[in-house]
């Protein structure tokens, strides 16, 4: 009895210090924050400005969905006051490293192993933090800017670059560690480790969104959140970066897909290309670095043949093929709806037969020149790492949101069904 009362004491005295502080603090705590992503029309990337710095600049990078961590050339340009190196036995090191530490020699700095997964390039420098500061939103507007002030990322040297679009420096990764954006951002100002892109096919900015919904785009009011199709995220047990550690596992994100119907036919493939092998190999991964979805030599066959025969089916010819893509057609004899070409509904089918993520012609076709249109699908040849990559193209005008607690995707399909696109983002503040 006289314990659990000197326990409520404490308790309340604690309670008693610790209430003015927080009276006190009364800094603003966003719920979610938006970041505005472009597509450049020469490279293919989607590119963000990420505010960092002391003084703050503006610095471009390429978003890279399965990315370890943000990483930035240090080697040219970088001037900031409030750089840092966060030395090899310190929490920051350990939380950015996958179990075994790397450091310098004389264990004043923690190393990293960036990576330029549009060329598949590797490094190694020091992990460094600094300010980053990102406009927070209610999920319909951009409200006030918040700022990170010890975010931490992999510095790397300027030849790395080579590859990515012009004016970048660097590569924002969004995968599945604790440094990544989403695991920084949540982690700052505790909201849930949910996050949702949402690219554009234009130049035109759409949006990740670092936190849970509501997710609203123009010119409706309704929270895009809410009508998901759920599918559980996969873990690959074995790295797929250009550099690791045994047991390291992969940062990309896996779905499941079980097999793939074109026009409700089902595609006839060799199943065990889609689960991932003890080596790591195989299954189905989402990129934002591949412009198009990559598919294993006899998955991409499959698919191509019976395509054409679809489309031979309403007879439309067959055209000489446009590089890298192996079917097109003259699009004079393709009608349009109001989700792009109409051509056969390729579905991704998921966990069970009525889960599918179903695509249509705005994400399959690609216009190549005035009459030709050719399936955005590409040949990623035999024994690929991955046997299905599914690329920008695919995902451009659907919304994505990534739940790392529940371990799930939630897709909407294509939002022109809903007579918006991942362009509608009400980039005015309110007043
Ligand atoms: C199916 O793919 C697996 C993995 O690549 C391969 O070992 C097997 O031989 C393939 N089966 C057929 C029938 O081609
Ligand atoms: C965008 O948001 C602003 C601020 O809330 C609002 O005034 C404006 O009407 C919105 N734009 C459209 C097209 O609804």
């Amino acid at each position: 009895m006289a314990l659990t009362h000197n326990f409520l004491l404490l308790f309340c005295s604690l309670f008693l210090i610790s209430s003015p502080h927080s009276i006190a603090q009364t800094t603003f705590r966003p719920k979610a924050l938006v970041l505005p992503v472009s597509k450049d029309p020469s490279s293919l990337q989607y590119l963000a400005q990420i505010n960092q710095r002391t003084p703050l600049v503006p610095v471009e990078v390429t978003l890279d969905l399965g990315g370890q961590y943000l990483w930035v050339d240090c080697q040219q340009g970088y001037v900031s006051s409030s750089k840092k190196n966060p030395s090899c036995n310190t929490a920051q090191c350990s939380l950015a490293v996958y179990r075994l530490k790397t450091c310098t020699v004389d264990k004043k700095f923690c190393v990293l192993s960036p990576d330029n997964t549009a060329t598949r390039t590797g490094t190694s420098d020091y992990l460094t933090q600094d300010v980053v500061s990102i406009q927070s939103t209610d999920g319909s507007n951009p409200g006030r800017v918040v700022s990170v002030p010890n975010f931490l990322f992999s510095c790397a040297p300027t030849f790395i670059l080579q590859g990515l679009a012009k004016g970048v420096k660097g590569m924002a990764g969004l995968g599945r560690t604790k440094i990544s954006l989403p695991s920084q951002f949540s982690a700052a100002f505790s909201f849930p480790k949910k996050f949702a892109i949402c690219l554009t096919s234009s130049n035109a900015k759409g949006v990740v969104i670092f936190g849970d919904g509501p997710y609203v785009l123009l010119p409706h009011a309704d929270d895009l959140s809410q009508s998901l199709i759920y599918t559980p995220l996969i873990l690959n047990p074995v790295s797929t970066a250009s550099g690791y550690f045994e047991g390291e596992p992969s940062t990309d994100y896996f779905i499941g897909v079980k097999s793939i119907k074109i026009n409700e036919n089902v595609v006839p493939l060799n199943a065990s290309l889609l689960s991932i092998n003890r080596e790591g190999y195989g299954g189905t991964k989402i990129s934002t670095v591949n412009a198009y979805t990559v598919m294993e030599t006899t998955i991409y066959n499959a698919v191509t043949d019976s395509f054409v025969r679809e489309l031979a089916k309403a007879n439309v010819p067959r055209v000489a093929s446009v590089a890298p893509f192996g079917a097109c057609f003259n699009s004079k004899n393709i009608g349009s709806t109001r989700v792009g070409p109409a051509v056969p509904q390729i579905d991704l089918v998921l966990q069970s037969k009525n889960v599918y993520w179903r695509i249509f012609g705005a994400n399959s076709m690609v216009q190549v020149k005035d009459d030709v249109l050719c399936l955005g699908f590409v040949d990623g040849g035999v024994n690929p790492r991955t046997s299905i990559v599914i690329g920008g193209h695919q995902l451009e005008d659907n919304l994505l949101q990534f739940d790392l607690a529940a371990s799930r995707l939630g897709f909407s399909s294509s939002l022109l069904f809903r007579q918006t696109t991942c362009a509608n983002f009400n980039f005015t503040s309110k007043s």
